[in-house]
């Protein structure tokens, strides 16, 4: 026995509970008291998304609490190789084998799915270290990538935000912003940028493959999304023929004051026209509109996405941690 229970998001509350409560006190321990983690409602959710196979499970200590809690997500329309893994030990519990047994848990799991490819990260607050490396190393895992976490405080000035929008050179570009879900007419673009987006990202030394991505699972993911208690804010970039240059997204939670920036991506064909940040400008915007009063949105990048980044700093945001990716390959 190795003292794992399965964690089941419809199952009893204790257990999903204690598991959710783990995972939020870790990553408050690691990044601070005030870092909003996943209530247990988007947990529920996260561990239903119909795109993924969700595996939780968890260790308990000596009374019965649960002081481990663990799962995996197989991606189940493309990457089929891969489970993402996301591990954590009760601050107040960890070197006590705990961490050990549910990494050997997740990677028996992999392996019995037919697998062999684990991704799992760390992350730290910014002027401290990636003191959880360590264990990811310890077990065989390579770093693969590391992300920079930038954060923005809510409300910007309007007046700039309207001019960086508006700021062109005649090149026909419209933008348009959709609150709450996309218009029809947009999801087979969507579709084609989520492609996109899985491969024109840098990844590092990340084995992904391209994501397949429909129309089908376009119109799951918004409605994912509404489930999770989130409202999307999606600003569209169209070309002067009506063809999709680009896209961002960012996702107001259920905490009006915590926002999360998503995907950006300006197609290749349609760098070059400041796009990026234009279509960020647009959204915040729209973001201010909607949200009552202040808020922090968040963000990550590859560190070596250097327009990104730039356009990040340009538009306000500051980084405040980081997060790095760890690959194994089982044999
Ligand atoms: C990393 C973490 C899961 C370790 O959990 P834990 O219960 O303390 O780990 P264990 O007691 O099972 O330790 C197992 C082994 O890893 C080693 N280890 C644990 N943390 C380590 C670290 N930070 N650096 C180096 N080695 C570490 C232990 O010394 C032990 O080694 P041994 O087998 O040679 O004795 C825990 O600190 C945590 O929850 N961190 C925050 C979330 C996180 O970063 N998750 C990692 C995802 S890869």
């Amino acid at each position: 026995m190795d003292g794992i229970v399965a964690i089941d998001p419809d199952g009893p509350d204790e257990a999903f509970l204690g598991w959710c409560d783990v995972l939020l006190a870790s990553a408050r321990h690691g990044l601070g008291a005030l870092h909003a983690g996943r209530s247990p409602e988007e947990r529920r959710v996260q561990l239903r998304d119909p795109a993924r196979r969700a595996l939780a499970f968890a260790t308990r200590d000596e009374h019965g609490d649960v002081v481990g809690a663990a799962w995996l997500a197989l991606p189940l329309h493309d990457n089929l190789r891969l489970a993402v893994l996301e591990l954590a030990v009760h601050p107040d519990h960890r070197g006590r084998g705990h961490g050990r047994r549910l990494l050997e848990h997740a990677e028996g799991l992999v392996r019995e799915a037919g697998r062999d490819l684990v991704v799992a990260d760390t992350q730290w607050r910014a002027g401290s270290e990636d003191v959880h490396g360590g264990f990811a190393r310890r077990f065989g895992y390579a770093s693969a990538q590391t992300n920079l976490r930038s954060s923005l405080a809510l409300p910007l000035d309007r007046d700039r935000l309207t001019a960086v929008a508006a700021d062109h050179d005649g090149d026909g570009y419209v933008l348009r912003t959709a609150l709450g879900g996309i218009p029809d007419a947009w999801v087979g673009a969507r579709a084609l940028l989520g492609r996109r987006m899985s491969t024109d990202v840098p990844l590092g030394d990340l084995q992904l493959e391209e994501e397949a991505w429909d129309e089908e699972r376009v119109r799951a993911d918004y409605e994912r999304i509404v489930h999770a208690g989130r409202t999307a804010v999606d600003t569209f970039a169209f070309a002067a023929d009506g063809s999709v240059a680009g896209y961002t997204q960012t996702t107001v939670t259920s905490d009006p004051t915590v926002v999360y920036q998503q995907d950006t991506l300006v197609l290749r064909e349609h760098r070059g026209h400041r796009l990026g940040l234009r279509m960020k400008a647009a959204n915040t915007l729209a973001l201010m509109d909607h949200l009552a009063g202040p808020a922090t949105v968040r963000t990550w990048n590859a560190q070596e996405n250097a327009p990104m980044l730039a356009v990040n700093r340009e538009l306000g945001y500051a980084e405040d941690a980081a997060m790095r990716e760890w690959q194994k390959e089982l044999r």
